[in-house]
């Protein structure tokens, strides 16, 4: 009998754990549940308005009045947890309109909580959406200046913070946000609220239906000069380093799909959180194939979400969220 025997061979079997649903889902090392998706959502200024998005079809912008069904419908799906982005009516140099108190964020987080207080409700900090240049921050000599914009980010999570937000999420990437931040909501006794940072935010073509959605699209040049350069990954743990160093309760990175080699290297190296933000480019490939009858949509997206959950991700922002969700149930 050689050695290669008819006993050794098949004790090398590996589809033994394949042969049926229960026993795949036995042995599943890596699950994606309703409880750790969040889902985006696009406020904007105005009553009664439910508008879809050219460029993210199944998406829209909601206005303040329109919220509490969204949100219900979401919880009902087993989605808890969302994040907010604003669309004000007026738009100035300084973005005063994303820290005002009576902007748009503070009074959709006011009425989120009052509808239904025990959702997550997480906000977006940055600028673009409210600066009339669409940069992330304060416009000098043609470029963004970093420190004259911390104090404005900092009076935005104020403000979302005091308006009953749990989570505020800095997006803009300018050093020492998340620091300026931890700070300013110490000193307004709001030091109960969770920062999640966008720590290795990626200069990203995959960000195109969002800034179309947010109308948010920079009016002079683009983001490389804050955001991060695709092609580096060692980078991205010193940011996450820094912001962890800083404060941050919980890192994110983003893209996700074209970066889970960094959610993975990230998830060797810290013990925090990580959130995985699967960007709006990311949902329009899947969304525009299956609209061409080139895809199956459930499988795509679940399969995606998989992969940055097996990467590492605890938490996963995504577009799909609601469906997933809805799919998952359907399976059980
Ligand atoms: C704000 C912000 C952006 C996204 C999230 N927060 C746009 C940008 O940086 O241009 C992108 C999200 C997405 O594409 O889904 N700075």
């Amino acid at each position: 009998m050689p050695e290669e025997g008819h006993r050794s061979k098949k004790e090398r079997r590996l589809r033994r754990l394949r042969s049926s649903e229960d026993l795949r889902a036995l042995v599943r090392e890596s699950r994606v549940h309703p409880s750790s998706l969040v889902a985006p959502i696009f406020v904007k200024e105005g009553t009664g308005i439910v508008e879809p998005i050219d460029a993210m079809p199944g998406v829209n912008r909601y206005s303040v009045d329109r919220l509490p069904e969204q949100v219900e419908r979401l919880a009902k799906a087993g989605v808890r947890s969302i994040l907010l982005f604003g669309l004000p009516l007026l738009k100035d140099e300084l973005g005063s309109s994303g820290y005002s108190p009576e902007g748009v964020i503070p009074t959709a987080i006011r009425e989120i909580k009052k509808h239904r207080p025990g959702t997550v409700v997480m906000a977006d900090v940055c600028l673009c959406e409210y600066t009339s240049h669409g940069h992330c921050g304060v416009v000098r000599g043609g470029t963004v200046d970093n420190d004259r914009t911390l104090p404005l980010l900092g009076r935005a999570a104020v403000e979302y913070a005091r308006a009953g937000a749990d989570v505020v999420a800095p997006s803009a990437m300018m050093d020492g946000q998340v620091r300026a931040i931890r700070t300013q909501l110490e000193d307004a006794g709001l030091d109960d609220r969770i920062v999640m940072s966008y720590s290795a935010k990626y200069a990203s073509s995959f960000y195109g239906p969002f800034r179309e959605a947010a109308d948010s699209k920079p009016a002079f040049g683009d983001r490389r000069a804050y955001q991060m350069d695709p092609s580096n990954s060692r980078e991205a743990l010193r940011e996450i380093e820094q912001d962890i160093e800083e404060g941050a309760d919980i890192v994110m990175v983003k893209p996700a799909l074209a970066y889970l080699d960094v959610i993975s290297r990230a998830r060797a190296r810290f013990d925090v959180p990580i959130a995985a933000y699967s960007v709006s480019g990311e949902y329009s490939m899947v969304r525009a194939a299956a609209l061409n009858g080139w895809l199956d949509e459930a499988g795509v997206a679940y399969e995606i979400l998989t992969a940055i959950k097996r990467a590492g991700a605890d938490i996963i922002i995504t577009y799909y969220a609601e469906q997933v969700a809805d799919w998952l149930s359907q399976r059980r």
